[in-house]
Formats: C-alpha cells, structure tokens, sequence
C-alpha cells in the first residue's frame, strides 16, 4: 500500500515502468513474498513455480501480481506476515489520558501507555475524557487512509447521556443533526438503555459526538469508543494495550483499500 499511495501530498507524480505497473494491477509475487523475508527474488520464483505459493487459497502461478495488505498469502499453507518493521497497536485508551505524543501540559499521554520504540503515532484522536480503542502504529499510510473522510471508516460509541433520548430523538440522531461547522452525515444509533446510546458514525469531526448529542439535548456524561471499522476488543482492560493480529492487519487494510470518492485512474 505505501508504494501505490503516498501518505500525504499529491497522488500525481513521476513513478518508473514497474511501479506504474504495480500501480494498476499490484505488486510481483516474488518481489512481496522476498520482501518479507521468505527469500531471495529466484527463490521465491522457484517456490511459486514448484506450486508450493496461494494466494487466498488458490495455487499461483508465475507472473501473478498481488495486493499485499488483502491477499492472504501462503507459503506450504502457512500464512505470511504483514509488512516487516510496521507495529500496529490496539490501546483501550483510559480517561484523563491525551491522545498526542507530547502534551505541554505534563498529562499523560496515549504513546506513554505503549512502547517507546519502534516509535508510533494515534490515528486519530480522542477527547481526553473518552475512553476506549484507539489504534497507535507507525505505519503511515494506514493512518492515512484511516483518518481521511472520504474512505469513511465505521467508528462505534457508546455514550451515556443525560435524560432518556425517545424514538425521535434517535431519529433524529440517525438522519443528521446540524451542528456549526454543517449537518451530520447518516449515522446508525440505538438505544442500549435508557440513558446509553450506541453511536456508528464514519466521519471524524472534533467531538463529534458530544455535540450531537448535546444538540439533540441529550449531553454526553459519558463515552467509550468500542469499535474502529471491523477492529473491536471488549477483553482489553482500560490502559491496556495488544498488537493487532496478521488478520486484523489485513481486514482493516482491505477496509481502506479503495477510496470511493477518488476519481478512476486513468
Ligand atoms: N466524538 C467525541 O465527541 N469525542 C471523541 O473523543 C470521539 C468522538
């Protein structure tokens, strides 16, 4: 993924013949299965002509290109590993704790709850009231893509609130709320009690939703971020941390792995 999109910047730009070539159809099987340290180009050539490569279950061939973050690679029925030298965290992130890697203010922060080295960066943010998940890697464009609007990754809350929200409420909650910086977009929401709403929204607007909730009439007293598109962990105690698996690697790249606001490529 990080050859075919920069992280940031213009996506136009000079690329050489084989990247051009990656582009469009993805990369060289041989050239991702040596990149991840299964072996020389030659011999993961030879490994793949000898049968011994699949890729999502299916015997490849020479000449076969793969998208390397959503094709389940395996080498004698043994997967491979994602992209070497790229952690990706999953924090339950406590209250009172700020989600930057450095807060003038002597706060604690979410990178402080992680290891220091290889050093790794939020994706996103959350208020230093919220609680909940929050992923932490250096993988650059994965955190791109994951907090650009226009790939509009799901995010799941649960918000206690002032009052009991009605079916109106709700309704209203789900179809779009005006807020000063312009309406919501549709959003799902349910009640899981009378005062605990469940909030899935895909758009990452500052304190998005204290404020709809407040607009709706309903303050937040409290909310728990508990799912990130397909990622949620309901074992992980607050202030804990684990690595994402290969899996879940996987699924939120292929999460992310089209924009659908992007114009074709030409
Ligand atoms: N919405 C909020 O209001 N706060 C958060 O921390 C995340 C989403």
């Amino acid at each position: 993924m990080a050859e075919s999109v920069p992280a940031s910047g213009p996506r136009s730009g000079q690329v050489s013949g084989e990247d051009a070539g990656d582009r469009h159809e993805g990369e060289r099987l041989q050239k991702v299965l040596a990149r991840v340290g299964v072996g020389s180009r030659r011999t993961c050539e030879d490994l793949i002509a000898a049968g011994r490569i699949t890729v999502d279950g299916q015997v490849a061939v020479l000449g076969r290109r793969v998208d390397p973050e959503t094709a389940l690679i395996e080498v004698d029925g043994a997967p491979i590993g994602v992209r070497p030298g790229l952690v990706h965290y999953l924090l339950n992130k406590p209250a009172g704790v700020v989600t930057t890697a450095d807060d003038p203010q002597g706060r604690p922060t979410v990178v402080g709850l992680v290891p220091a080295e290889p050093r790794v960066f939020p994706v996103g943010r959350l208020d230093a009231d919220t609680e909940g998940l929050l992923l932490l890697t250096n993988d650059g464009e994965l955190t791109h893509r994951l907090t650009h609007p226009s790939y509009g990754v799901e995010k799941e809350y649960v918000a206690e609130v002032r009052g009991a929200p009605t079916r109106a409420v709700l309704r209203q909650l789900r179809e779009g709320v005006e807020l000063e910086d312009g309406p919501t977009a549709p959003a799902r929401a349910a009640l899981l009690d009378p005062s605990v709403v469940r909030l899935t929204i895909h758009e990452g607007r500052n304190r998005q939703v204290r404020r709809m909730c407040e607009a709706v009439g309903h303050p937040v007293l409290r909310l728990v971020r508990t799912r990130i598109g397909p990622i949620a962990d309901r074992s992980l105690a607050p202030g804990s941390w684990r690595s994402l698996t290969t899996d879940e690697v996987r699924a939120l790249a292929a999460a992310v792995a089209t924009d659908p606001t992007a114009p074709p490529v030409a």
